[in-house]
């Protein structure tokens, strides 16, 4: 099976990448490298592609054929949830331009399963704790929105065409499979408090008065190992699954933002005490998954725990990944 991987070249991309060759499976990665690093692909074959522009999706097509693609993963977008705010037509329209130009080019080649990189964002503020699939999906931020919105194309694609497809809706994803192999952009929590260390600052807490436990914000951290398996586990689950289907990824867990640093001050040996700050506006009190669903129909369960994601997220921010020469082959896009 050769696998195609959109934004391979980014934090999960490049994860998934790496299992993907673990299990022997010939990758091809279509990433523009705005963002993502070759070096992270490790021998899989690189097409620098721009999945906005108006050719695309002809020039993906002749790359599919070429390779005999016949799985898809989508990884390709951008995610910062809260610069979505500001930018709405910019996110609805890369977001949503990039998954139909991908879609346009599965058109009549042998790649008919796809995988669509969703978010627990697609939630907004859950009415309860425990979010299912069958959570009502409110967004409250143009990105939420526009995988939500990516969904439904993907969903209504598949109904009216031969591709078998699956929506992943990931929660809050940590750690790092490898030291070079980072999160390299200190968006989150864990990548945030580590910043802060680094720069000799503290982690901040947004806010402490929840009505959670601790007062603090409660979330269902993932392994991004986990969550790489999790793609393997839905390419196997396509081969025979329905036509169309969404699962939550997250362990069930829920975890508070001082447990997290917690952990965060034993794997550093830091023994920082955080800054209390106000309350990030548009943030949920607690989002934890009800991942039973992924549990029942993959062959996946998560096997790492908070401890592992931090200790992993800090020893590869203590190991700054070496550049790497692009080792692999590297095509121009034709578009
Ligand atoms: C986690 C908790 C903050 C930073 C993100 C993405 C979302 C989706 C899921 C991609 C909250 C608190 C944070 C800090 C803090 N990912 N916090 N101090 O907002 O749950 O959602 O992951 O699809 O798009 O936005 O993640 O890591 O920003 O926040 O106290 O410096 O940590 O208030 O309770 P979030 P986060």
């Amino acid at each position: 099976m050769t696998v195609l991987v959109t934004g391979g070249a980014g934090y999960i991309g490049s994860h998934i990448v790496r299992a993907l060759q673990q299990r022997a499976e010939h990758v091809v990665v279509a990433d523009n490298l705005q963002s993502g690093d070759a070096g992270r692909i490790g021998d899989a074959t690189l097409v620098q592609i721009d999945l906005t522009g108006p050719a695309s999706a002809s020039a993906l097509s002749e790359v599919l054929n070429a390779y005999d693609v016949t799985a898809v993963v989508h990884m390709a977008a951008l995610k910062r949830a809260d610069e979505s705010v500001g930018s709405p037509l910019k996110y609805y329209r890369e977001n949503i331009s990039m998954l139909a130009n991908v879609l346009r080019a599965m058109d009549g080649t042998a790649a008919d399963k796809f995988v669509f990189s969703s978010s627990a964002a697609v939630y907004g503020n859950p009415p309860e704790d425990r979010v299912t699939e069958l959570t009502p999906a409110m967004p409250i931020n143009p990105y939420g929105s526009s995988k939500l919105a990516g969904e439904w194309l993907v969903r209504d694609v598949a109904r009216a065409s031969g591709i078998r497809a699956v929506s992943l809706r990931y929660f809050n994803v940590a750690g790092a499979g490898a030291h070079d192999l980072a999160d390299p952009v200190p968006m989150n929590l864990v990548t945030r408090a580590i910043d802060a260390l680094e720069r000799g600052t503290v982690p901040q807490i947004f806010g402490d008065d929840y009505p959670t436990p601790d007062g603090t914000g409660v979330r269902d951290y993932v392994h991004v190992e986990d969550l790489a398996n999790a793609h393997i586990a839905a390419l196997v689950y396509l081969e025979h699954g329905q036509r169309y289907s969404v699962f939550n990824v997250g362990t069930g867990e829920g975890a508070s933002v001082r447990e997290v640093l917690r952990e965060l001050r034993d794997v550093s040996g830091d023994d920082f005490e955080p800054q209390i700050a106000a309350r990030r506006p548009g943030d949920p009190a607690s989002v934890v998954a009800d991942a039973s669903m992924i549990r029942e129909h993959f062959d996946w369960a998560p096997q790492h725990d908070l401890r592992s994601m931090i200790a992993s997220a800090w020893a590869a921010s203590q190991h700054p990944a070496s550049l790497h020469p692009v080792s692999s082959k590297v095509e121009s896009d034709t578009s």
